[in-house]
């Protein structure tokens, strides 16, 4: 999981540009980075640690030269060191590579080229693709040839930018399984591993399919197949201004993510005509199985209540990372529906493969152009915009909303696009309740535990908080049915532990309110998510944030869902951790 970019520059140095292209991929990867450019030889400056430190001791965009190749890493072979950060080169530094995925046979083919004489300098998987290239260029092939050899030695997946002092005018891009984008200027070329990364340059985006190569240089952008025969491919113009893709003002992505969930939300509005097309084009079914992981899946599982009580169709939902053990109960009838920010999310790729071959699917997805929008055999776009902090927000506030779109157009039921067309201003009263939250968050940031109950629509809402609290402060967090704490978990209950009652109005409030009293009774700590009007909920609870009467349970994960991303990301800020960047976790998960 790594951000790649290349650029061919017109009479402009590429090393400051590759550096602010970097730094926009730094999500993908933060614990190395590196640039290389090729002049009489070619020049590299690389280390381990953030982009900001190393470009502190390195000076990166000092390198020379009008085009480069550069690379963030997170580590998955190989220890984060400055010999295992990338670019990697062949024996004679005439070649360089930046890569992201994973080579499987990367040890047998090493074995092979150290018996061939070849020396390594890193522990990485990579390393062996400029030596392959390296040993077909001295077999006479060129550099697009020697690569496209290369290539088909691999077995795993990668996405790569490659360069050689030999021809130094050529980056050659290409992709199996990890995503790469080209971008198109007047006589200025780029790859990268997305669009955010060269928006400040460009918005003319190529999308390259797996299997696919770029070759960048004198002839401008070539797209071809690994045979070698030239593709037509279109060019995609992208609506995002590179604004977009920056902090616009706020201290960092995530809370600048969780004040645009409002307009994220029109946004994904503006698409039910789309659904509704989309919904016109599905084939009968029966059943309806989410497949996705992390927020997607408690999007998903918002997705199966709805479904399940307002359309009356089975619906099950299955972590992607778990459906390969569940998919023979799969038939024509089923509809499966994959979920996913990125569209590359490993575990979330194969269960759509394997999907595919005995259902209909159809992805949801944020991403344009990503692998799921191309491999699933309908789409729908969430359009939220790039989100670039590692926690999900917006994101997920958009997925619920195809949700109901998609329970919408499936149900007939348009008299629901009323409410859902007012949940906007609901979210903006819950971002308005921000600082009472980031009181709250004072008080409680050292508790070493949470509990975060719901029922019903409430209980996705509370894994969902449990997941922020849990990846961006590092506090144990449990996501529970409220009525489930009584079988097990109500154990841990000690004096003073704060417990989050999602509660909103509806069929589930008076069994939630019970579990309130139940935890209270044991010494909890009670932050209430209510209605405004329920007086005996803020009665008991030692917190509470309110919400209008109107939001009922059905349409509340949208609202309720935000205090519980602003409770994590202040006592994130509390702690003095970068919740953009949390330890051990990436932003898109490509490996299974
Ligand atoms: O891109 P995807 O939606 O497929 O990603 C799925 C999860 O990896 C993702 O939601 C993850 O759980 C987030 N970090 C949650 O904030």
């Amino acid at each position: 999981m790594c951000g790649i970019v290349g650029c061919i520059l017109n009479n402009k140095k590429a090393a400051p540009v590759l550096l602010g292209c970097v730094k926009r991929l730094e999500y993908r990867g933060y614990d190395s980075v590196g640039i290389a450019t090729p002049t009489h030889k070619i020049q590299i400056k690389k280390d381990q640690g953030k982009i900001v430190d190393v470009d502190k001791n390195l000076k990166l965009a000092d390198l020379p030269g009008t085009m480069g190749i550069a690379h963030v890493r997170w580590a998955t072979h190989g220890l984060p060191t400055k010999e295992n950060a990338h670019p990697h080169t062949d024996c004679e530094n005439k070649i360089a590579v930046v890569h992201n995925g994973i080579i499987e046979n990367y040890k047998t083919l090493k074995e092979q080229l150290e018996d061939e004489g070849h020396v390594f300098k890193s522990e990485t998987d990579t390393e062996v693709i400029p030596h392959l290239i390296e040993k077909y260029m001295d077999a006479g092939e060129d550099l697009e040839n020697a690569t496209r050899h290369a290539l088909t030695d691999l077995k795993g997946s990668y996405a790569i930018a490659v360069m050689s002092k030999n021809e130094p005018d050529k980056i050659i891009g290409a992709r199996k399984e990890s995503p790469l984008i080209v971008g198109k200027n007047e006589n200025e070329y780029f790859v990268a591993s997305d669009v955010p990364a060269i928006l400040e340059y460009t918005n003319k985006i190529i999308y390259l399919n797996d299997y696919e190569m770029a070759i960048l240089g004198e002839n401008g952008v070539l797209i071809k197949d690994i045979d070698g025969n030239l593709i037509e491919r279109e060019i995609e113009v992208i609506e995002w201004t590179p604004d977009m893709a920056e902090k616009g003002g706020y201290d960092h992505f995530m809370i600048k993510e969780i004040h645009e969930q409002p307009e994220a939300v029109k946004n994904t509005l503006l698409e039910a005509s789309e659904i509704k097309k989309v919904v016109q084009k599905l084939p009968g079914f029966s059943r309806i199985c989410f497949v996705a992981c992390g927020t997607s899946y408690h999007a998903s599982l918002t997705g199966k209540y709805l479904f399940e009580s307002r359309l009356g169709i089975p619906t099950d939902v299955v972590l992607a990372s778990e459906f390969g053990y569940s998919s023979r109960t799969l038939n024509e009838e089923t509809l499966v529906i994959l979920i996913t920010q990125s569209g590359e999310t490993a575990d979330t790729l194969k269960a759509l493969r394997i999907a595919n071959k005995k259902a209909k699917t159809l992805a949801i997805v944020n991403v344009l152009g990503s692998t799921a929008t191309r491999e699933s055999d309908y789409v729908i776009y969430t359009r939220a915009g790039p989100e670039i902090g590692v926690a999900a927000t917006k994101t997920y506030v958009s997925q619920l909303t195809c949700i109901y779109l998609l329970l919408i157009y499936l149900s007939g039921r348009h008299e629901l696009l009323d409410i859902l067309q007012k949940i906007p201003d609901h979210m903006v009263s819950a971002l308005e309740k921000e600082n009472k939250i980031r009181d709250i968050a004072k008080k409680y940031k050292n508790t070493p535990d949470f509990f975060f109950i719901g029922r019903g629509f409430s209980y996705p809402t509370a894994m969902e908080g449990a997941l922020k609290l849990k990846e961006i402060t590092y506090i144990h967090g449990e996501g529970y049915p409220a009525g489930e704490l009584k079988h097990g978990p109500l154990a841990l209950l000690d004096e003073g532990v704060p417990v989050v009652a999602v509660a909103p109005p509806g069929k589930s409030h008076d069994k939630t309110f019970g579990n309130v009293e139940e935890v209270k009774a044991r010494g909890a700590q009670v932050i209430a998510l209510g209605s405004r009007s329920d007086e005996i909920l803020k009665s008991e609870a030692h917190e509470m944030i309110e919400f209008e009467d109107e939001i009922d349970e059905m349409f509340s994960p949208i609202p309720y869902i935000i205090p519980l991303q602003l409770l994590a990301y202040h006592i994130s800020v509390e702690k003095g951790i970068d919740p953009d960047k949390p330890k051990n976790l990436a932003k898109c998960v490509t490996v299974e």
